[in-house]
């Protein structure tokens, strides 16, 4: 290595260690990233879903209303406390929360990538709150709630209340 390399690279390790040392970082979820540190990190996650999420093989019966309602008293009593509901009004935990938890009935890409959203279910995502449910919950329970969610945007809060009690109702509460 070059003299000069050296120098730079110890001039480089000095300052990260200043910097962390201080504590002049703001770790506040109130202190937004930059506008790249957050492109950075919005890049560095989705290949990082897209890799792992590639040979998820999906079930063909998502949109079986059965599937479907199997998944609606776990996403009411799981999920919408951050991830909100028709209907319903906006939680403490959602607002927050930084990164903020997409509104699933709203925010949700109207073509759903089923692998990387059921990866992301499954596995959690580092630093955001959002947990890793595979931790105890089966890959079958993970599929009901994604053909849930699936059919969040089109679900009027009456639709979705009728689910969710049912639901409830069907597991013997
Ligand atoms: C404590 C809050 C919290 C709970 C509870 C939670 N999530 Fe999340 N979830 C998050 C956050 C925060 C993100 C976004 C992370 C980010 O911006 O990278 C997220 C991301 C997601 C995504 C990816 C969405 C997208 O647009 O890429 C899906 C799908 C998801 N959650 C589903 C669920 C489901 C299903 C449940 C219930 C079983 C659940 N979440 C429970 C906080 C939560």
């Amino acid at each position: 290595m070059k003299k000069a390399t050296f120098i730079l690279l110890i001039v480089i390790l000095l300052g990260a260690s200043l910097f962390v040392g201080s504590g002049v970082y703001n770790i506040a979820a109130t202190d937004k990233h930059w506008a790249i540190t957050t492109e950075l990190i919005e890049i560095l996650k989705e290949r990082s879903i897209e890799v792992r999420a590639e040979d998820i093989v999906v079930p063909d019966d998502l949109e079986d209303p059965a599937r479907i309602a199997s998944g609606a008293a776990t996403y009411e009593e799981m999920c919408s406390v951050c991830h909100l509901a028709p209907g319903a009004k906006v939680t403490e935990l959602h607002q927050g929360l930084y990164p903020q938890p997409p509104v699933l009935y709203k925010d949700f890409d109207e073509v759903p990538d089923n692998k990387d959203n059921f990866w992301v279910i499954k596995n959690g995502i580092k630093l955001t709150g959002m947990p890793a449910w595979g931790a105890s919950h089966s890959d079958d329970e993970i599929w009901a709630l994604l053909a849930f969610i699936n059919q969040l945007s089109e679900m009027s809060a009456e639709e979705y209340r009728d689910l969710t009690a049912t639901a409830e109702n069907n597991k013997g509460h």
